[in-house]
């Protein structure tokens, strides 16, 4: 069955001519098409023609986008949406000015989470994280990445990636799973760190690959979590094991973390709030994805990564919201685009390089999705705009009309179907 996309006014293609990202002065190319249909086939693109064309052209059925914009589907690649509870009570602190760290080293931050995590069964934190999942496909995201991390514990950590799996088969987006084992110390290894590394290395990565429950390794590299050191001996154990790595890593302090991912190949390193301009050179050659999280830096109130630095020094630069209940409790992709234009001084153009191809980058995806090319898959988010800086402009404003994964619409007008 071939399916007509007709006459939308804009298609932001991101055409990378079949490469899996776009670095530095690359990303602001988003191959602009007007005046042009989609054809689509067994969930893949099978032809981008003119208007003119569509008489020529057979197809089944036919969807008419006239006045819209057409971008590839959005893939959101940095979150935490699989947790329990509320943090509303550390935000009132933060409020009164206690900082991210201070509440952590109380007490509160990642550990409360845990706690909630802990208490909550599998089909409970099902059907908390469920209308999570659907306000990101009502704004066009058709690949979701979902981190574990709020476990901390053999069980609890299967658990969580026990429910992320589940979520993957109920809704029709994509869902990759990362392990965050290594997210903080739980309180009852706080002085024991070394027993809680040899759970994850020699029981928890082998038990995770053997029944392939996530597709990245992910450790929180900061002086308040994991050492440089600590990280690598996981990062070692995971790569061995056939996991993909990624790092948070120079958020709040620089303590090796990056140079030890970009030299084990990480797929990405994500925050970079303090990179230090020495270290953007690294990423000039480096075929690892920087995610940028300004999300974070307005919800904590303190410095944006650099991300004009980091294009203009020639990396690939991804955009994620990093939602989670203490750093960044934000769901909401369009206001990511508008910080990144209005705080970190990118351009509209290379924000929607960021938020698709390059993002599809940082989960190894991009040579199936991210773009909107020949023989990849038919995911797209429909806008409701004449023009596509219309998305960053309505600051927080969901234009999103239309999400189709694999050539079938999943929601449409404010319905999930
Ligand atoms: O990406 N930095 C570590 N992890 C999360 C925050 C998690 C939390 O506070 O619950 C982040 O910012
Ligand atoms: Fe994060």
């Amino acid at each position: 069955m071939v399916t007509l996309l007709k006459n939308p006014k804009q298609i932001v293609t991101i055409d990378s001519s079949g490469k899996n990202y776009k670095r530095g002065s690359e990303m602001k190319d988003i191959g602009l098409l007007e005046d042009h249909s989609l054809l689509l086939e067994d969930g893949k693109i099978k032809n981008i023609i003119k208007n003119s064309s569509i008489t020529n052209s057979k197809f089944d059925i036919e969807i008419d986008l006239t006045d819209k914009t057409v971008l590839p589907g959005l893939v959101e690649c940095h979150t935490h949406t699989a947790f329990a509870g509320s943090r509303s009570e550390e935000f009132k602190l933060k409020l009164q000015g206690i900082g991210y760290e201070e509440i952590a080293k109380r007490g509160g931050g990642i550990t409360n989470t845990m706690s909630a995590v802990r208490k909550s069964s599998f089909d409970e934190l099902i059907e908390i994280v469920k209308p999570r999942i659907e306000y990101f496909i009502s704004q066009g995201i058709t690949t979701l990445e979902i981190k574990s991390g709020y476990g901390l514990s053999f069980y609890d950590e299967i658990k969580l990636l026990q429910v992320i799996k589940e979520l993957n088969k109920i809704y029709s987006i994509d869902i990759v799973p990362t392990l965050l084992g290594a997210h903080t110390f739980p309180p009852e290894y706080k002085n024991d760190n070394e027993t809680y590394i040899n759970m994850i290395t020699s029981e928890l990565i082998p038990y995770i690959c053997k029944n392939k429950l996530a597709k990245f390794c992910d450790v929180f590299c900061e002086s308040t979590a994991f050492s440089a050191e600590q990280t690598e001996i996981i990062f070692k154990v995971a790569a061995n094991c056939g996991l993909k790595l990624k790092l948070h890593t120079e958020q709040f302090n620089s303590i090796g973390g990056l140079e030890i991912a970009l030299n084990m190949n990480a797929t990405s390193v994500d925050h970079l709030e303090v990179l230090r301009d020495e270290q953007i050179e690294l990423f000039s050659r480096s075929e690892t994805t920087a995610v940028l999280l300004p999300g974070v830096s307005f919800f904590l109130d303190y410095d944006y990564a650099p991300a004009r630095k980091l294009i203009d020094g020639n990396a690939i630069v991804a955009l994620a919201t990093d939602f989670n209940p203490g750093s960044s409790h934000i769901a909401n992709f369009q206001l990511i685009m508008s910080l990144a234009a209005l705080k970190m001084n990118m351009t509209i153009e290379e924000i929607f390089t960021a938020v698709t191809l390059n993002a599809a980058n940082a989960l190894d995806l991009s040579d199936k999705l991210g773009s909107i090319e020949v023989g990849k898959n038919a995911d797209f988010s429909i806008f409701e705009a004449n023009d596509y800086s219309e998305l960053v402009y309505n600051i927080g404003k969901n234009l999103n009309v239309m999400t189709i994964k694999n050539g079938e619409t999943i929601y449409k007008q404010d319905t999930l179907l």
